[in-house]
């Protein structure tokens, strides 16, 4: 399985990056999936500046050349998301925004931080723009409150509750990637 992991926030002194780098580091200890991060603000996308309705696919930039075959080459994505003002990011909304068949029934799975809701007020807002790109969620969600608090050096340590929850995420992941295919 490719897994696309997108860190969703970009801004400097980011929690999202070491929330993304241990996602990373749970996936890739599985022999069967093959992992790319995608750090939004090393892609830099501009905001989206195509002139044509994504799901024409007549992309007139190469950034968007470019992501389109990044994200058309995963099977699986999930989505490491901040809580900003009751919802998500704009860096996120605007990669998604880029393009559509390329989401088409893929699953995604989420991983969602923020203070005391855990960013599940962001996963909220987050389902209705996924859903309407035709991706299909995992029930689980791996729900970090105060996740600042778990970051030391940069690094993030993850709870039990937490491990065993994105163990559960990545064990839906692969099988629905699989069911999902002949839909793509
Ligand atoms: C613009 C902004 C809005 C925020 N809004 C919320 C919020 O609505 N709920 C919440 O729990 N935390 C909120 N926070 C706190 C963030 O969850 C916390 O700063 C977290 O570190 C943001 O993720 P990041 O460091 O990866 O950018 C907000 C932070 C920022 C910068």
């Amino acid at each position: 399985m490719r897994l696309m992991i997108i860190v969703g926030s970009v801004r400097p002194g980011r929690i999202g990056l070491p929330i993304a780098r241990w996602v990373e580091s749970v996936a890739a200890a599985r022999a069967e999936v093959d992992v790319d991060v995608v750090d939004l603000a090393e892609l830099a996308l501009p905001f989206m500046d195509e002139p044509n309705h994504p799901r024409l696919q007549q992309y007139t930039h190469a950034h968007t050349i470019a992501w389109s075959e990044r994200v058309a080459a995963a099977d699986a994505v999930i989505l490491v998301t901040p809580e900003y003002n009751h919802s998500y990011s704009p860096a996120l909304k605007n990669a998604l925004d880029y393009l559509h068949r390329e989401w088409w029934r893929k699953p995604v799975g989420y991983v969602s931080y923020g203070g005391v809701s855990a960013g599940t007020r962001g996963v909220v807002a987050l389902t209705v723009v996924t859903s309407a790109l035709g991706m299909v969620r995992t029930g689980a969600a791996v729900e970090i409150n105060f996740a600042g608090q778990q970051i030391h050096d940069g690094v993030f340590t993850p709870n039990e509750k937490e491990t065993a929850v994105l163990d559960h995420l990545l064990d839906e992941l692969g099988p629905l990637a699989e069911a999902l295919a002949p839909l793509r």
